[in-house]
């Protein structure tokens, strides 16, 4: 049987935390533990620059502390091909081609276009190279023949550029690209500490490496149902975050327990949030062992990544040699 491909990628933002890896990553690890997919995973490091040019400096530690994390959960490069964007230059080569074949329009009107570039308005995203950003992704995702594209709802309108693209280059050339499905999978909603969404800019993540007392105490500072102001008040799990999160890491006996005492004014918050901490804590131990045997073997690391280069830059020169054929060129 012909197994179905897969890719993608996340940009390096250094360490994971929760809502990347309930978000993304454990979806990633599912997939290539289905003997049904062949999985291709990436570092979007030319991504990173679109909107970090001037602050590049950290790029690369940032590189090691993401792979580090997707090993530690259980990303296996026996199974998966993991490898590094930029080591693979003929993702610019194809960037290059397809940039020629796309409409200026569907960039434009692109709505993630947009929201990026609100959201990040303290700079300057006037810029080719922001603005050509599914370009890009479109090469990353069709250079390995990608069936299936797991993403979250933000990347949708990415991904359905990148089927118009290469619906164009295979009606303008040649039938050279299979058409990309994107995978959509259902994600807990956890949010941050401080009730937004789970993000590095807004200092409110729970790190997949943090253990001990800056978990006790992120934990600690979670906000729960706002109802719920004195011990006495009875709570409602169901607008709670905390209760998301035991949702998650605790055992659903102890989940009914603290959703029947929460709504009776049984259990405190506090004790409900020592409790939730010495879950995640328990969860999280193996994967603190393994990130604490990468982080004193770099080495290992730089290893595994060269071998995943060597795989996938095998499979990008094949396909450029068919799309120069195909374009003639
Ligand atoms: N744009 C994606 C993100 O921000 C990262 C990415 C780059 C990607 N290239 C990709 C995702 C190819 C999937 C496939 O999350
Ligand atoms: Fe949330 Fe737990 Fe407090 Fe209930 S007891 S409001 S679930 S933190």
């Amino acid at each position: 049987m012909v197994k179905k491909r897969i890719l993608s990628g996340m940009r390096p933002t250094g360490k994971l935390h929760l809502g990347n890896f309930h978000g993304a990553l454990m979806n990633w690890i599912e997939l290539q533990n289905n003997d049904d997919y062949d999985c291709f995973y990436f570092v979007a490091d030319w991504h990173a620059l679109t909107s970090e040019y001037n602050n590049t400096g950290l790029i690369k530690e940032n590189i090691t502390d993401m792979v580090i994390d997707w090993f530690s959960t259980g990303l296996d490069p026996a199974k998966s091909t993991i490898f590094i964007q930029s080591s693979i230059e003929e993702h610019a080569e194809l960037f290059l081609i397809l940039s020629m074949i796309t409409p200026l329009s569907w960039l434009e009107r692109n709505p993630t276009y947009k929201e990026m570039k609100a959201e990040l308005a303290d700079r300057d995203l006037s810029t080719f190279g922001f603005l050509g950003y599914p370009v890009l992704q479109s090469a990353d995702i069709i250079m390995y023949k990608a069936n299936g594209v797991p993403v979250g709802v933000d990347q949708l309108p990415h991904i359905e550029l990148t089927r118009e693209i290469a619906r164009r280059f295979n009606f303008l050339y040649k039938e050279v690209f299979p058409i990309p499905e994107p995978i959509l999978t259902n994600v807990p909603k956890l949010l941050g500490i401080d009730g937004r969404k789970m993000s590095k800019s807004y200092e409110n993540s729970i790190y997949l490496a943090d253990r001990g007392d800056v978990l006790k105490s992120k934990v600690g500072a979670m906000f729960t149902d706002p109802q719920r102001k004195r011990r006495s008040d009875r709570g409602r799990p169901g607008l709670c975050n905390v209760f998301a999160f035991h949702q998650i890491y605790s055992p659903s006996g102890e989940v009914d327990e603290i959703s029947t005492e929460c709504k009776r004014a049984g259990i405190g918050c506090i004790d409900c949030k020592k409790r939730l901490a010495s879950r995640i804590s328990e969860k999280m131990e193996p994967v603190h062992e393994r990130q604490d045997y990468y982080r004193s073997h770099l080495k290992e690391v730089e290893e595994i990544i060269a071998e995943g280069n060597k795989k996938a830059g095998n499979i990008a020169r094949m396909t450029m040699e068919e799309v120069r054929e195909a374009v003639r060129i």
